[in-house]
């Protein structure tokens, strides 16, 4: 799976094997619309068979975050209402919820911890491009979501390697940043494992650049400003302590990043003032906690 052939790098490929594929409905339905062009009626004919996936869908489409306003009854309302890219959002929501669930001893991360940190980053992320562009903010949500997705394998790598190790590390080489620290230790970090996984899923290239660079959203070619609000959204997670393990606080936010969001550090604290309230609000207008699946 990886060029060089290493110890560390066969057990993280056996684990990168080891991740479930994505739920059958949702991931057909996801495939549909991949598509350059798709029926929104086909689209609702394959979430409906998947009966919890489609109480779900309607439960979001009736919350009031949405705003729709009138009920929505049926899935083909909620598809026509919400557009294709909230329900892609919500279908990949509601598909990987289970797969992010699970506990990170190596990162010392516990059951639920890297869910929650994963939602935080995609609706931040989202709140960040929402003024700018609907279907931009739904792929900044994607790949806020999806962006941890490599500390999954990873984190073999970490439960051989004493969490100690990462001081020396950042005294020897003084990274800025916790990838440096995984790619010092163990050749390789989560970033390109985690856009590995995403090309296995069959997520577009688009995806798997946004994970592969959220940390260094200056490499991005093809995604920028998309990898640059999902990078800020990562930071400002972390530094709100949501859903942190051994990587704690060793992120900085990129100034590339900034100027690609036309920022400042005062925008940043500005929005940081509001986002615990943010994140209330919207868990109090979806009328469930944001951590539950
Ligand atoms: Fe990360």
């Amino acid at each position: 799976m990886f060029s060089d052939d290493t110890q560390v790098l066969r057990e993280i490929s056996k684990k990168i094997e080891k991740i479930p594929p994505l739920p059958k409905i949702p991931q057909q339905a996801m495939q549909l619309m991949m598509k350059s062009e798709f029926n929104m009626k086909e689209l609702s004919d394959i979430i409906s068979q998947d009966q919890a996936l489609t109480i779900k869908i309607l439960r979001w489409a009736n919350s009031a975050y949405y705003g729709i306003g009138n009920p929505v009854n049926s899935i083909h309302q909620a598809v026509t209402y919400l557009g294709e890219h909230i329900i892609w959002s919500l279908l990949l929501t509601s598909s990987i919820s289970s797969v992010l669930m699970q506990p990170l001893p190596g990162y010392d991360m516990e059951v639920g911890s890297l869910w929650k940190h994963s939602l935080h980053t995609a609706i931040i992320a989202r709140e960040l491009m929402i003024k700018r562009d609907e279907k931009m903010a739904e792929e900044a949500y994607t790949g806020g979501l999806l962006c941890d997705i490599g500390k999954i394998a990873m984190d073999v790598a970490w439960q051989e390697h004493k969490a100690e190790n990462v001081d020396t590390v950042k005294e020897e080489d003084s990274p800025l940043d916790f990838i440096f620290v995984e790619q010092s230790l163990f050749g390789i970090n989560h970033t390109i494992i985690g856009s590995k996984i995403a090309e296995i899923w069959g997520f577009p290239t688009t995806f798997q650049e946004t994970i592969r660079y959220h940390h260094t959203p200056s490499r991005s070619e093809k995604n920028p400003i998309i990898t640059s609000a999902v990078h800020i959204s990562d930071v400002i997670v972390n530094c709100l302590g949501i859903g942190i393990g051994i990587d704690g606080l060793q992120y900085y936010f990129e100034p590339f990043a900034m100027q690609q969001l036309g920022l400042d550090y005062k925008d940043i604290v500005d929005f940081m003032d509001n986002v615990v309230d943010l994140l209330k609000e919207i868990e109090d207008l979806m009328g469930f906690p944001l951590t539950s699946s």
